[in-house]
């Protein structure tokens, strides 16, 4: 079982289009897909079309109350399926907090799922915290949709320091350019020539498109109602890269 975050500090850069995307694409290779919704705007379960009302809360899972297993949906794809994020998700950080050997705690509770699922798609809220770590200490790869500007990199960096801080080298950084407006110039400079950061940007970025913003009209896989345009396309890619990439770990 492979772990993937759409993670960033930022809000707003693409994390839940990546997720919803990226896991789709994954299954119809006839992997079996397990997404969660760690986000409290519960995003990815709107996408999903999956009512967010968790029972007891994400609270109930932390504390042992529930199994893991109770918490996951299926999805109306074959393949997919979904721990959706309720309001109660607001609380995770400080529940998180509360608990022992807090920094492991969703490791741990993905742990008897590995051989049900072949791949994990975490996606996250934008903040820095101990759901951030969480995710950190749980995930083969981050996944980072970044936005060619100076301030996006600056937040990257960030996030790199602090993985290496935590020594937790394990845990591949995948930035990717999300959102690139190419008649900008400064998105054309910074995709061009990407800052030697000590990490390796995909090679495919996300264009910034319409068709993707309409994915919260159509809530469905960009590539299920637009599957010739570019985005698809760039989506298809950047699977393939990213899954070369964690095979080869
Ligand atoms: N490539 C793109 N082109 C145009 N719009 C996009 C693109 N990717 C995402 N969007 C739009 O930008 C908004 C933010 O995207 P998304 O929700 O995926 O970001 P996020 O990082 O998950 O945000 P949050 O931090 O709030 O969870 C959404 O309205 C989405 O439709
Ligand atoms: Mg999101």
């Amino acid at each position: 079982m492979i772990i993937l975050a759409c993670y960033n500090i930022k809000g707003g850069v693409g994390k839940t289009t990546t997720t919803v995307n990226l896991a789709h694409l994954c299954a119809l290779e006839g992997a079996r897909v397990l997404v969660w919704d760690l986000d409290p705007q519960g995003a990815a379960s709107f996408y999903f079309r999956i009512k967010a009302k968790v029972k007891g809360g994400i609270k109930r899972l932390l504390s042992g109350h529930s199994s893991v297993r109770q918490h996951i949906k299926g999805t109306d794809y074959h393949n997919i399926d979904l721990i959706p994020a309720d309001f109660s998700y607001r609380h995770l950080d400080v529940i998180l907090e509360s608990l022992k050997k807090s920094k492991v705690r969703l490791k741990k509770l993905l742990k008897p799922l590995a051989d049900e699922y072949d791949y994990v798609f975490l996606d996250c809220p934008p903040s820095f915290s101990m759901v951030s770590e969480n995710v950190f200490y749980a995930s083969d790869a981050l996944i980072i949709p970044t936005i060619p500007t100076i301030l996006s990199l600056r937040t990257l960096e960030q996030i790199i320091r602090y993985r290496d801080k935590k020594a937790l080298k394990g845990t591949q950084l995948i930035p990717f350019f999300s959102m690139v407006d190419r008649r900008k110039t400064m998105h054309r400079m910074i995709v061009e020539m990407p800052p030697k950061l000590g990490v390796q940007f995909a090679e495919t970025d996300i264009p910034y498109a319409s068709d993707v913003e309409r994915m919260g009209f159509e809530r469905k896989p960009l590539i299920l109602f637009k599957p010739n345009v570019r985005a698809s396309e760039s989506y298809r890619h950047l699977w393939q890269e990213i899954k070369g990439r964690v095979d080869r770990g």
